[in-house]
């Protein structure tokens, strides 16, 4: 009997028989006796020489299909290096599995605006270019998960509904939850924190949800947020492991996946260790001096001067020691200089921030006042069990989280985050 195959495996069977399943992408006749289908069935492409000669009466059904129609085909595979995917089926039986309607054709084109190619992202999804960015994201989940269990580290699963807020208060997405109040969480933090107490390295990959009314190509209102906390770490070990993290994942996509680079056109180089790095201070100085770009001390480095930041180093730099005023009240002060704090954000090409990290604070009266100094204060009350990570044995402890649209919008330098996601959520896009 005939194998059915899955396209990846087609090079196993060169010059020999086989059966594919597979949605049509494209339709090319000639005349009235030859006909080539573009196939795709989610792991590769493959053309389809379709001859009346082999097929007889059959030959007709391709008058009758549209592109994306889902068919089953059988014939002999030949290699052939002008063909997409590099070889074609010589097609001796030819069935539809499901015909696709006339209108797929004037659904989206490769050049409709990007709205409509959102609107039809399920069809734009249908094809090997935006498929590879869903099978990337994919490997990196692997590659990130490997190089969190190679280093001891174990994946717990935090609360995604909560009842404070981790980050800024204006990005809070409230819920009602029964008689009370409570939020989609904006970061695991908090309890990854609590977790070390039972398991000292942890991580998680969960939705983060943020309230941003921005809209910029790098801001989601949901994201996937890799998230880690390390138990007896300072700040200097955590940035280290962002750093090995980051060599892990790029050597690991430049061995396994440049069949997906070479769909985008890119070639990634390992950055070497130590990333360099600024603080922020001396980052509002060389943007001044430099660049001409005047930021008020305190106030947040924007997109703009991030990427003048990032051409300037010529690749990922570490933006650290945020003034404390600027950072939320779990953020370490320096021992040294009391008005920074241990955070770095990692910038990069494409993304800007991609991770945003710090040591955290174990001195609860530091944090009690900054809490009260805040606009509007944060109630104790509602952070009771954190803080008592701190009245109950608190230790050294650090961590990160990197969101995972902007690492996949880096490394295939995607204009939009909207391009790294199945279906992106922003503030005016909840559909499809
Ligand atoms: O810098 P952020 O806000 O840091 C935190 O949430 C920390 N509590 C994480 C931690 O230490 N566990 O966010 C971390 C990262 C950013 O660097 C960015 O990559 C991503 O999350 N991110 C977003 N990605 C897409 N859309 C948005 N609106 C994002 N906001 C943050």
């Amino acid at each position: 009997m005939t194998d059915i195959i899955k396209l990846n495996q087609i090079a196993e069977y060169a010059d020999e028989e086989a059966i594919v399943e597979a949605w049509v992408l494209n339709i090319r006749q000639q005349g009235k006796k030859l006909a080539f289908l573009s196939l795709y069935d989610g792991t590769n492409e493959l053309q389809a020489t379709l001859k009346k000669n082999k097929l007889g009466q059959d030959f007709t059904k391709v008058e009758e299909i549209y592109r994306g129609a889902s068919v089953r085909l059988g014939g002999k595979i030949v290699e052939d290096s002008r063909a997409p995917g590099g070889y074609e089926m010589q097609v001796t039986s030819f069935a539809v599995i499901h015909p696709s309607d006339e209108a797929y054709d004037s659904e989206v084109q490769p050049d409709s605006s990007t709205d409509v190619k959102l609107s039809k992202r399920h069809i734009v999804l249908r094809g090997p270019q935006s498929s590879s960015v869903l099978r990337l994201t994919s490997h990196v989940l692997k590659y990130l998960r490997q190089f969190f269990y190679g280093h001891g580290l174990e994946e717990v699963f935090p609360p995604l509904i909560t009842e404070a807020q981790a980050e800024g208060g204006s990005e809070l997405f409230e819920v009602e939850y029964f008689d009370d109040e409570a939020y989609l969480t904006q970061s695991s933090q908090l309890y990854l924190e609590a977790a070390i107490y039972s398991l000292r390295d942890v991580f998680c990959i969960l939705p983060s949800f943020r309230a941003e009314k921005s809209r910029t190509p790098r801001h989601l209102t949901e994201y996937r947020h890799v998230e880690a906390e390390f138990g007896f770490a300072d700040f200097d070990d955590l940035k280290e492991f962002i750093e090995d993290m980051i060599i892990h994942l790029i050597e690991q996509i430049n061995t396994h996946d440049q069949d997906i680079l070479a769909l985008w056109d890119r070639t990634l180089e390992v950055p070497s260790k130590p990333f360099p790095r600024i603080s922020y201070a001396d980052a509002i100085d060389l943007l001044k001096t430099e660049y001409n770009i005047e930021i008020p001390f305190g106030e947040d480095i924007s997109d703009a001067p991030e990427r003048t930041l990032v051409e300037h180093f010529q690749g990922p730099v570490i933006l650290e020691h945020f003034p404390t005023k600027m950072k939320p009240f779990y953020h370490k002060i320096n021992e040294e200089d009391k008005t920074v704090t241990n955070s770095a954000d990692f910038l990069f090409p494409t993304c800007g921030e991609l991770v945003g990290s710090g040591e955290r604070e174990t001195d609860i009266k530091s944090m009690l006042d900054r809490m009260a100094a805040m606009n509007p204060p944060l109630d104790p009350n509602d952070y009771t069990w954190y803080l008592d990570l701190r009245r109950y044995g608190s230790i050294p402890h650090s961590g990160f989280g990197l969101g995972l649209e902007r690492l996949i919008q880096w490394i295939l330098n995607l204009d939009s985050i909207r391009e790294a996601t199945l279906f992106p959520r922003t503030v005016n896009r909840l559909s499809p």
